[in-house]
């Protein structure tokens, strides 16, 4: 039985993201922003790593690890935990899993259902990927950055999901989880599956689970 069946699933009208067939939405529990690794510890321990048990990430550590990555951190402007360039906050996080592929809405704090079904081969070209409990995609939406120019949404965009990538790999580090970075991705084959369109590109995808051989 899929983890979902645990949290309120409940439906939701299409939400204008660009993102295809958002329809469901899944209401995740609150984040644990209290305690962890002291933060000198958890840049001492961050590193990457290519081999993952198949374990599943529990709700909780999910919910976790994408608030990390761009939760809502000052609810009274809805910014963010990573910095986002001229406050663009382009970047949509996109979680695979076994179950399918959804996208993390910070404002609820939920999961919107992009694709139904395990897409995680399609998330990179590396093998572990498709048995990675969850691969991140760092999306950007070209289209809430106003005027820049294209030199400009390239760098702004690429730099914005670097941050957030780095917010997961300390929550990892601080959470004993496997994690690494990736920018080798059929960004076509991906990018098809996930019903892109021409204003979204994929930025980066990030692997994320229990280390192999953990209980
Ligand atoms: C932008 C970026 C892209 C990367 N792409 C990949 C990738 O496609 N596949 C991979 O296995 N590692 C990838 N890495 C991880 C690097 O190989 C890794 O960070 C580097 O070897 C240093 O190791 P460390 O993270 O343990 O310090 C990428 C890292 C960055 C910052």
């Amino acid at each position: 039985m899929g983890w979902w069946r645990y949290v309120g699933v409940f439906m939701m009208s299409m939400t204008g993201t660009g993102l295809a067939q958002e329809t469901g939405a899944i209401r995740l529990p609150p984040p644990e922003t209290e305690g962890g690794m002291l933060l000198m510890q958890a840049l001492k321990a961050r590193h990457s790593t290519r081999e993952f048990g198949s374990k599943p990430l529990p709700p909780q550590v999910l919910s976790n690890l994408l608030w990390a990555a761009s939760g809502v951190n000052r609810p009274d402007s809805g910014q963010r935990t990573a910095p986002s360039a001229h406050d663009w906050r382009e970047i949509d996080v996109v979680v695979t899993t076994a179950e399918g592929a959804y996208r993390y809405d910070p404002p609820t704090h939920t999961l919107k259902r992009v694709v139904a079904g395990d897409i995680r081969h399609l998330t990179g070209v590396q093998d572990f990927v498709a048995k990675a409990p969850v691969n991140l995609v760092y999306v950007a939406d070209l289209d809430r950055m106003s005027e820049a120019s294209a030199e400009d949404k390239a760098f702004y965009s690429a730099t914005d999901a670097g941050f957030m990538a780095q917010n997961v790999y300390l929550y990892c580090a601080s959470a004993g989880l496997a994690v690494v970075v990736r920018g080798l991705v059929d960004r076509d084959a991906l990018g098809a599956a996930l019903g892109l369109g021409r204003h979204q590109r994929i930025i980066l995808a990030q692997s994320v689970g229990y280390p192999a051989g953990a209980k």
